[in-house]
């Protein structure tokens, strides 16, 4: 069936990776480009999908943070092999509001909150030790009170442009669907695999 909104199809899709207990079934590979237009990419987890586009948090001070900062555009790609599914979006790249990203970090695990804070995410660490060090530091400065968000955490909103649906098919006959946001309106083209 070919959904006439891409955003049901993904739906559809994250839900039966979500429903074969697979590990992280909202892993995704975030691609991203660096101040010489080297692409570089690495997995984030998805927190959130819907017409407003396809939500990640992470720290803003890291390497995909300066690059986004840069060029505001990003490239995903899902792939559920146990599905034969994989998905390819492309879209541009904006902050989720404070209220977003506090109402996330709200709901993290006391220990992950305190790794946001002790985290230099992306620099250089010279030693472990040095890390476990801040980790005991930040645990003092907040003990016995919430913790708060770190001013350079919070989270990206990739709006969509282009999505691809690729189902596995026999002898790589593979099906690939491709939705096109064009004038406002999703236009849908089926294309050779
Ligand atoms: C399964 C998996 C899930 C991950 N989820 C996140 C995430 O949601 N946010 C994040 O900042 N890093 C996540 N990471 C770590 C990133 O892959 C990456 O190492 C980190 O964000 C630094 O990337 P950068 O140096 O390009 O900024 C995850 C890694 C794996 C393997």
């Amino acid at each position: 069936m070919t959904y006439p909104n891409p955003f049901t199809q993904f739906q559809e899709w994250l839900k039966k990776a979500e429903d074969l207990g697979i590990p992280y079934p909202n892993a995704m590979t975030v691609s991203t480009l660096d101040e010489n237009g080297w692409p570089d990419s690495r997995i984030l987890l998805l927190k959130e999908c819907d017409e407003d586009g396809f939500v990640f948090f992470t720290n803003k001070q890291s390497v995909k943070g300066h690059q986004l900062n840069n060029c505001p555009r990003a490239a995903l790609v899902f792939y559920w092999k146990e599905l034969g599914l994989q998905v390819r979006v492309q879209g541009t790249v904006e902050d989720t509001s404070d209220d977003e990203s506090d109402a996330y970090f709200a709901t993290r695990p006391r220990l992950s909150q305190i790794g946001a804070w002790a985290s230099l995410q992306s620099s250089p660490l010279n030693d472990r030790p040095f890390l476990e060090k801040r980790v005991e530091e930040f645990e003092a400065r907040f003990h016995g009170k919430p913790v708060a968000r770190p001013p350079y955490w919070g989270g990206y909103r990739l709006i969509p442009h282009k999505i691809e649906f690729w189902t596995e098919q026999p002898f790589r006959l593979h099906d690939r669907l491709i939705y096109k946001l064009e004038e406002g309106e999703w236009g849908v083209t089926r294309v050779y695999p």
